[in-house]
C-alpha cells in the first residue's frame, strides 16, 4: 500500500492532484525516495564538511555515497556549528534539510523506498 493522505491535515486537492500545503525543503529533489521514515542521530564535528544525500538511495540514506548518479538529484554540502548529536532527515522530506523537523509522521513504513511526497 502506498502513502495513505486521505484525510490528513495539510493537503489540498487541484485538477485531480493532491498538493502539500508546505514549500519543498532546500533543495530538496523531486526524484529523490524515502530512505526510512524516520531519522538517525548522527555524531557530527563542528567545522567538518559533510556531503548529505538528497536521493535517499545511498547505503546508509545519510551521506552522499555516489548513489545519487542517474537521478536528478545532488547531494547537500553543510556543515555545524556545535559538535554534538544531531538529528538528521531519512525520508528525505524535511524543510529543514538534511536536518529532521518532524515531517516523516506523513510516511509510513509501506512508504519506505517509494517517491516522496511532493507540494
Ligand atoms: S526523517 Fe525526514 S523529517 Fe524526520
Amino acid at each position: 500500500m502506498g502513502l495513505d493522505i486521505a484525510g490528513a491535515s495539510g493537503y489540498h486537492e487541484k485538477n485531480g492532484a493532491r498538493f502539500r500545503h508546505r514549500k519543498r525543503g532546500y533543495g530538496m529533489c523531486k526524484d529523490a525516495v524515502v530512505f526510512f521514515n524516520k531519522p538517525k542521530g548522527v555524531d557530527l564535528e563542528a567545522g567538518k564538511s559533510y556531503m548529505y544525500c538528497m536521493c535517499g538511495r545511498a547505503k546508509e540514506g545519510l551521506f552522499c555515497d555516489g548513489s545519487h548518479k542517474g537521478t536528478g538529484c545532488m547531494p547537500l554540502k553543510f556543515t555545524v556549528e556545535k559538535s554534538k548529536a544531531y538529528l538528521l532527515c531519512r525520508c528525505k522530506s524535511s524543510k529543514n534539510l538534511p536536518f529532521c523537523d518532524g515531517t516523516h509522521s506523513f510516511y509510513g513504513e509501506d512508504d519506505v523506498g517509494g517517491p516522496v511526497m511532493g507540494e
